[in-house]
């Protein structure tokens, strides 16, 4: 794991380290930060798998990029979508797997996005 992923990380805890993940499944970080849980959640997929890691700040996903590279996963199936999650769409049955690591209780309204979530 690159130093610079480490020391950047807010989050509070591990999500992914608490989901039964599966090779090649595809799993969505909401509110990604420096891309700490994307590189967890990548290994975890592997090359098969995808993921996908939202933040509405355009500094941490450029920081989430270059982290990927340090950790040598450009060959893994990685996006990262600069976007406030209250207002992206994701497409219906498109993710297997959503985690979030101190980003829920945050949003405005919670209870509408889990929902969204478990379409
Ligand atoms: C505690 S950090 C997440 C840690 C991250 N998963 C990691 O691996 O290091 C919370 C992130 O959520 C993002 N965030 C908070 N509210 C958001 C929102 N409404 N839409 C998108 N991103 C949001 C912040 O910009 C911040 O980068």
């Amino acid at each position: 794991m690159p130093v610079n992923t480490l020391s950047h990380s807010r989050g509070c805890g591990n999500p992914i380290g608490f989901t039964d993940v599966e090779p090649g499944e595809v799993v969505v970080d909401f509110g990604c930060g420096g891309g700490l849980d994307v590189i967890l959640a990548s290994h975890k997929v592997g090359l098969q798998g995808r993921v996908i890691g939202i933040d509405f700040a355009p500094q941490m996903i450029e920081r989430a990029k270059k982290v990927l590279v340090e950790a040598g996963l450009q060959d893994h199936d990685i996006e990262f979508r600069t976007a406030d999650l209250e207002k992206t769409k994701i497409a219906d049955c498109s993710v297997d797997v959503v985690i979030s690591n101190c980003v829920i209780h945050s949003l405005r309204g919670p209870a509408n996005q889990m929902t969204q979530n478990s379409r």
